[in-house]
């Protein structure tokens, strides 16, 4: 690897892996799946699946990285594998600039949606009506294709700027203040008249309501929200110092993780029942359920444009290290410098946005087998693409690199301890097999 970079310190690790782990898919994907799937039984399937499935993968990704300090791609070089395990790198690559480009235009609407709130245009709006503020601002087409834009460049500003320089000191700062914010709005709904229904919808099981769609539904949650399956963890698990306890960095990512999605729900679900409004109106429920809701508070035109900025620093620090996938695997094979790495990068994922953001007007044109670019790019990396490359991850590292798995995560000591054998056997033969009946459903 031409570069070097190790994250500085152990609170530099966790809120850069935080930062890519910790996205739209906690506060604007996470509500609304657990609004359609039932509230608390469906997080108590999440939380099982994200233990069992989703601990023992990032562990193989961020151990690959490690041992290899290397990109996706270049780490099943480094290993001296067959050409074959390439491929796997080659889909998270590809799968990277997919999502990077759909969510580019979902966290592009956080400025529009900042400014709107702040401006007052959501005041005593009905659902109705905020609804239609937001198709007219997606069917101008070029103000979306705008935001989406600003929003590539300051990602690809950030990363242009280095692991330890740009993406280490401004998650540093950036983390923090996500914290400072999400808690006082999860305080601040706690004293919402709707606050009890809330808790019990999010807390009191009804376990009738699981079946295996939820089940389905759950692990593409986890592997959404923790960033799993693209490599992303390999890339980051490069930069981690060598003696860093990787099993106890990926507890407390999941940890921090499942707790920003519990209090993204903490701040939604009570101001949706004060409203008395549907816990299951879907993607819109961040768009348009919420600035509705604020909308009739005293002071809401404040918590609303609050609410809009953890958007926006919540998806900025995922974006860096979809981004920073791509940049480290162009620096790594090509003789591309960072910088031009990350404006090749940023084009790429900018025309891609564009393209995603214009599919999403009426009668537009950019469809792909009749559906918008949007709505296709992210069905077949999460459908597909994502589950295969996930695959790829543990039997190379169940079957071909299984020493290196072995020393990455016991730190090379010798005597390996309890769980180490269960933990094994299930990166062997329990994860392919789960992963592949997904896959099939899928
Ligand atoms: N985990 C991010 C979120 O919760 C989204 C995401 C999915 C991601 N896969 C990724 C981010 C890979 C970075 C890298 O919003």
């Amino acid at each position: 690897m031409k570069e070097t970079s190790k994250f500085s310190s152990s609170f530099g690790t966790i809120v850069v892996i935080g930062g890519s782990v910790v996205g739209l898919g906690n506060i604007w994907r996470f509500p609304y799946i657990a609004g359609e799937n039932g509230g608390g039984a469906f997080i108590a399937v999440y939380i099982l699946t994200t233990l069992f499935i989703a601990v023992p993968l990032i562990l193989c990704e961020l151990s690959l990285g490690r041992k290899t300090q290397s990109d996706v791609f270049t780490a099943f070089v480094k290993m001296k594998s067959h050409k074959a395990w390439r491929l796997v790198g080659g889909i998270s690559i590809f799968s990277a600039l997919f999502i990077m480009s759909f969510y580019s235009v979902v966290a592009g609407w956080s400025f529009e949606f900042m400014i709107k709130s702040l401006s007052g245009d959501f005041v005593l709006s009905s659902a109705t009506n905020v609804k239609s503020q937001l198709d007219s601002f997606v069917n101008t087409g070029y103000m979306p294709v705008a935001w989406a834009l600003v929003y590539i460049g300051v990602t690809g500003g950030i990363v242009m700027m280095g692991v330890k320089r740009g993406i280490e000191r401004l998650s540093k700062i950036m983390m923090p203040i996500f914290f400072v914010i999400i808690l006082g709005l999860a305080i601040h709904s706690m004293t919402l008249p709707g606050v009890s229904e809330g808790l019990d919808f999010l807390f009191n099981p009804d376990f009738s309501k699981i079946d295996g769609s939820v089940i389905l539904t759950a692990v593409g949650q986890a592997f959404f929200s923790l960033s799993i399956g693209l490599g992303a963890m390999v890339t980051y698990g490069a930069y981690v110092n060598n003696k860093a306890n990787l099993k106890k960095l990926t507890l407390t990512i999941v940890l921090t993780d499942t707790l920003v999605a519990i209090l993204a729900g903490l701040i939604i679900f009570p101001a949706i029942f004060t409203h008395g409004i549907d816990s299951s109106s879907g993607p819109e429920l961040i768009y348009v359920t919420l600035p509705t809701v604020f909308g009739q508070m005293p002071g809401g035109m404040f918590i609303s444009g609050l609410f809009f900025f953890l958007v926006f620093l919540a998806a900025i620090t995922s974006s860096i290290s979809l981004l920073e996938l791509n940049v480290a695997f162009l620096i790594n094979r090509t003789k591309l410098s960072r910088k031009k790495a990350v404006v090749l990068t940023s084009a790429v994922s900018a025309l891609l946005a564009t393209l995603c953001s214009l599919s999403l007007m009426d009668d537009s044109i950019y469809t792909i087998a009749g559906v918008p670019v949007f709505d296709f790019l992210d069905y077949i990396t999460a459908t597909y693409m994502l589950p295969i490359s996930s695959i790829g991850f543990v039997l190379f590292m169940g079957w071909v690199a299984n020493k290196t798995l072995r020393e990455e995560i016991l730190n090379y000591n010798i005597n390996a301890p309890w769980w180490y054998r269960s933990f094994n056997f299930s990166v062997k033969y329990v994860l392919p097999i789960v992963l592949l009946l997904i896959l099939i459903n899928g």
